[in-house]
């Protein structure tokens, strides 16, 4: 493991939210409202709605707590969440986890320069690889708080790496972990990047 990538995991440190166990079979009953942008099982269609089928329950318990809060701004989901207990949050992210995700395709013109970079990172720029933190398939580590990418929508993925680079989403802790490495990624490597990580799995 390479310098940055050991000091950005020291700086992370697992520390998790004291949270209530969440109930999946309750947690589907509370989601019909969600459907009609994530669907029903959780693998949204349209490019710019994020899969949340099979994602990490800790990140998904998080980024509700963080949309609700305003730490992280979803304009589409405006008072969606205002009127949800902390255990109808906790029963949503057991229900999307429980849920098996599904993969899309990368363009094939892409993936060289995107698996390079996925997995390599960018020594010169100091950027760590991506699968230090979300494992070399891009599963994640739902312990430690990284979110499952593999399979995600290029079109969503490629919008967070932009929003974090622009500082248009800052709920990546005090670390400011993907605030930094966004911030060594050109469009082009974005757009290369977000591709692999649709084909993915
Ligand atoms: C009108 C469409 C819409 C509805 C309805 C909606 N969402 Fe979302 N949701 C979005 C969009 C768009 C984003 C991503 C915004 C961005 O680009 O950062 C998002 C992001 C999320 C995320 C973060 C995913 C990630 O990978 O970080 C979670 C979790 C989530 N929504 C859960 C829910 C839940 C639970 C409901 C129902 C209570 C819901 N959403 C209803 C559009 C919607
Ligand atoms: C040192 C650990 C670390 C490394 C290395 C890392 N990430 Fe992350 N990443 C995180 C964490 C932690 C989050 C969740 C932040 C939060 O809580 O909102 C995250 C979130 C993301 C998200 C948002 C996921 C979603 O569903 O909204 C994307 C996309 C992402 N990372 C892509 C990448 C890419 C591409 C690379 C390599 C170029 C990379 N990450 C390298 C730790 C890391």
């Amino acid at each position: 493991m390479n310098k940055l990538l050991v000091s950005l995991l020291l700086t992370l440190g697992v520390t998790g939210l004291a949270q209530a166990a969440g109930d999946a079979a309750a947690g589907q009953a509370k989601t019909a409202v969600c459907g009609a942008c994530h669907s029903p099982d959780g693998n949204s269609l349209a490019p710019n709605f994020p899969k949340l089928a099979g994602q990490g329950e800790r990140y998904l318990l998080k980024q509700l707590n963080d949309i609700k809060s305003g730490n992280r701004q979803v304009v589409e989901m405006t008072g969606l969440l205002t009127n949800l207990s902390d255990q109808d949050l906790a029963d949503i992210a057991a229900y999307y986890a429980s849920q098996t995700g599904s993969i899309g395709q990368a363009d094939p013109k892409l993936v060289e320069r995107g698996e390079a970079l996925f997995r390599g990172g960018n020594l010169e720029a100091g950027m760590p690889a991506c699968t230090g933190c979300h494992s070399p398939n891009g599963a994640g580590n739902d312990l430690a708080g990284f979110p499952k990418l593999n399979g995600q929508h290029a079109t969503y993925v490629a919008k967070q790496l932009t929003d974090f680079r622009e500082g248009n989403r800052t709920n990546d802790g005090d670390s400011m972990i993907m605030r930094a490495i966004a911030a060594k990624l050109s469009n082009k490597d974005i757009e290369a990047v977000s591709s692999y990580i649709q084909g993915l799995h």
